[in-house]
């Protein structure tokens, strides 16, 4: 709903619980006044305002006729440089006389019945819903501002974006435009950041904001793992389930910044756009540039409010139609398995493996094509290395199909090897300076995609390995960063739209393979998870998370994407222990329940198992077949946050509240353990639920000397007999099954079984150890059908 009130020159914006309301001020500048819960139309917009009473040392006034106000300690929708804001602007343009001096001023507003769509950039789907556009207008000349703001009700978000009009006769040089610009008053805020590394991607920082400017970027041309574009605002109080907070994304894949700045009146100042370092845009006359959408909300209940209204976003509004709602099949990835080594008879025994253990998609990885045995040639010919897989790709895939396995493939097709085919027919395709030799990232360079001619070449070139075989999902892989930023197709006085040319570029070729494959599942991935955001997504509907499958990591790494990234998205395997990553070893029950909140996949070489590992997956992915709706696009809850304590605790409803499924996870072993009491305030508490832990399995090997207490017969725990044993026999983790009234779920908590408290084991006891975990099954009492 979108309210203009013409008398006090409000816009007032509302979602089903939040209100943002925008006020056009007496200097005619656009002015922020407030955006947090719900407040009704009639509501005293007078009281909302926060002005100086009297002229105020140090400022600058910006009009004589009122010495009182001044820009610096207004509160602005759109802020520039020169009239006396002396903050960071949200544009700041360079104009043909060298003066850097821009004033916009409101000049008219449209509602618009629907969501206007953006030239060539990702953004939500909200196509139908109500659309706000504010124009402002330079004072000195015909520039204009526009700013779109479309509120989608039901999840409580509100899209933002601006365009710059350029209706000189001049070019005007954009030197910093960012996707929106909020002021609020700063209350002691804290800012939650997710940031990483490779391996580490997503680790939750909080810091309370101070006076002077806080920002994070990526330089890297990606949006990176260093920090994701998605940030959060909350109190020192704010927890999961109370407290206000406040959530920002923005949709778009390269480098961007996020930034906040407190002024000494404690004005903060939030914004996110394009990096404006190393960016400049000269917008010729009658051009328009458009910056990427931004998506707002609010919660006055606590993260974990605000992350499912970006979780229902996701999968709503962001992901292609054609995969809302559907199940993601359970993978077989050969990678951690075979890496680049492996023959089209080990891909077949790989195969068959994963369909007698009830997989569903075989996925071929990296090594497939051109002379690419190692990571230093081939990027860059996609076609079949026929030495290694004689059948081509279309007859593996058929093969693999015969095998009642769906076929999916992996490509790079962003990167070239100086060893490659490609690269000695066009040498000029590459991203660099002819005066500098080129710096390698895993010993590769980048395409140029602001050339249109490489994206044609692309697009062809994908299109035919698409409709050759019988491809069903594609791994769209991306593994270095951006180096010698220059383009040989672009003039020197362009030079600085490089990387968001390269974005527009990728994009044009992601919109057309996957309208021309609408059938083909995308999944993206940059060294695993290095380009996870909202601007992927909207073409790819899921991301490979990270590259670390470590249980213990990768719950960490999960946990911190679940603030902004519903757990459909959120690529997890199965792999071996030790971990490749980090050489840890953990349990494969849990390896599988970390996996089980995310997109399930096998990614170990399951033609070596043991018995018992075999036997042990097959019942994981029928249980996960069995939950897969609710697993995949459940209202996923964190309970309990493992960068701070010993333990994860999530849990995943369906909407109507009859079925959850709860993970507890540990990371340490604690000696005799405190009794575990887990509140379910997401329950409904007029139900009654029927609680059953999923059958788990021990490897023997657990118990050690202790063996002789757990088994019925006596065995030496250093015998051969014990090692024969221990590699087929699937010892029973205790049942726990409990009938619990809702209301005692919500107000108590459940009560699993009691932790292992030393030395005894019998069938009451929850025998965790390190890197331990359970599942829960949690159905409304007549809604059993399940079990
Ligand atoms: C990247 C990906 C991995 C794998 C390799 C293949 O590192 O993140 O999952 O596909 O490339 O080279």
């Amino acid at each position: 709903m979108i309210k203009f009130i013409e008398d006090k020159k409000i816009f007032h914006l509302q979602t089903n619980n939040t209100s943002y309301i925008i006020e056009i001020l007496p200097s005619k500048h656009l002015g922020s006044l407030y955006y947090g819960e719900k407040i009704d139309f009639e509501n005293d917009y007078e009281r909302l305002k926060l002005k100086l009473g009297l002229e105020m040392g140090g400022q600058v006034a910006y009009d004589e006729s009122d010495k009182v106000f001044n820009l610096n300690t207004a509160f602005l929708e759109a802020p520039t440089y020169g009239k006396g804001d002396f903050r960071e602007p949200m544009v700041h343009l360079r104009h043909r006389d060298g003066s850097r001096i821009t004033d916009f001023v409101f000049h008219s507003y449209k509602l618009l019945d629907h969501k206007p769509k953006i030239n060539n950039l990702p953004e939500t789907r909200a196509f139908n819903k109500e659309t706000l556009k504010i124009t402002l207008k330079d004072k000195a000349r015909n520039i204009f501002l526009n700013l779109y703001y479309t509120p989608i009700q039901e999840i409580d978000i509100i899209a933002r974006r601006a365009e710059l009009v350029n209706n000189t006769e001049n070019d005007v040089l954009i030197e910093k435009i960012m996707s929106f610009n909020l002021d609020i008053l700063n209350q002691d805020y804290y800012l939650k950041t997710f940031d990483g590394a490779w391996i580490k991607e997503r680790q939750i920082n909080n810091q309370k904001i101070y006076p002077g400017i806080y920002k994070i970027d990526s330089k890297k041309g990606v949006s990176s793992a260093d920090h994701n574009p998605f940030i959060i605002l909350g109190k020192e109080f704010t927890d999961e389930n109370l407290g206000p907070a406040y959530g920002f994304s923005l949709i778009y894949s390269g480098g961007f910044e996020a930034l906040l700045e407190v002024n000494p009146v404690s004005i903060l100042r939030i914004q996110m756009g394009i990096n404006s370092f190393d960016f400049y845009w000269n917008l010729k006359s009658q051009e328009t540039f458009y910056t990427p959408e931004v998506l707002m909300s609010f919660s006055s209940s606590g993260f974990n409010r605000l992350s499912l209204n970006f979780h229902d976003l996701i999968n709503q509004y962001i992901i292609k139609p054609e995969f809302k709602d559907k199940k993601r099949p359970v993978l077989f990835n050969n990678w951690e398995a075979t890496m680049f080594s492996f023959s089209q008879r080990k891909l077949i025994k790989l195969a068959k493996k994963a369909k007698s253990l009830g997989m569903e998609m075989f996925v071929l990885d990296d090594g497939w094509f051109g002379e690419r045995n190692d990571d230093k040639a081939g990027l860059g010919d996609w076609y079949c290395n026929k030495k290694k897989i004689p059948l081509g790709i279309e007859g593996l895939a058929k093969k693999i199909n015969k095998l009642g396995l769906e076929f999916g493939i992996w490509v790079e097709p962003e990167m070239i090897n100086y060893n490659s085919k490609l690269y000695n027919e066009h040498p000029e395709w590459v991203i660099r300076h002819p005066n500098f030799k080129p710096s390698l990232g895993r010993n590769q360079l980048i395409l140029d995609l602001a050339n249109p001619e490489v994206v044609d070449y692309l697009d062809n070139v994908l299109s035919k390995l698409f409709s050759e075989a019988n491809i069903a999902y594609c791994k769209w892989d991306m593994n270095r960063n951006f180096s010698d930023i220059y383009s040989q197709n672009i003039t020197a006085e362009n030079q600085g739209k490089l990387l968001h040319l390269y974005m527009l570029g990728l994009y044009d070729l992601l919109n057309r393979l996957t309208n021309k494959f609408p059938h083909v599942l995308f999944e993206a991935c940059a060294s695993g998870g290095n380009r996870f955001d909202l601007g992927m997504l909207y073409y790819m509907p899921q991301i490979w998370t990270s590259d670390n499958t470590d249980a213990h990591s990768r719950f960490l790494i999960q946990y911190g994407t679940y603030y902004g990234y519903k757990q459909s998205v959120i690529g997890a395997h199965v792999s071996d222990s030790p971990s490749q990553q980090v050489l840890r070893k953990t349990p494969l029950e849990t390896r599988f329940n970390v996996s089980a909140f995310g997109l399930l996949g096998y990614e170990l070489d399951i033609t070596k198992l043991t018995k018992f590992e075999s036997e042990v997956i097959k019942k994981q992915i029928l249980y996960y077949k069995k939950h897969q709706e609710l697993l995949q696009f459940g209202d996923l809850y964190r309970l309990k946050n493992p960068f701070t304590t010993n333990e994860m605790q999530v849990i995943t409803v369906d909407k109507e509240k009859r079925e959850a499924i709860l993970g507890i996870f540990q990371t340490l072993e604690v000696p005799n353990a405190k009794f575990d009491l887990i509140k379910l305030p997401m329950l409904d508490k007029n139900k009654t639920y029927k609680i059953s832990v999923r059958k788990q399995y021990f490897n023997l090997d657990m118990f050690g000397y202790l063996i002789k207490h757990a088994l019925p017969i006596k065995i030496n725990a250093k015998s051969i007999l014990f090692h024969l044993i221990k590699n087929r026999y699937l010892f029973s983790a205790e049942e726990d099954t409990q009938i619990v009234k809702g209301e005692v779920l919500v107000n108590k908590g459940f009560i699993p079984k009691q932790p292992y408290l030393g030395t005894g084991y019998n069938e009451n006891i929850r025998l965790m150890g390190d890197f331990g975990s359970r599942l829960y099954y949690i159905c409304e009492v007549n809604n059993d059908a399940k079990g």
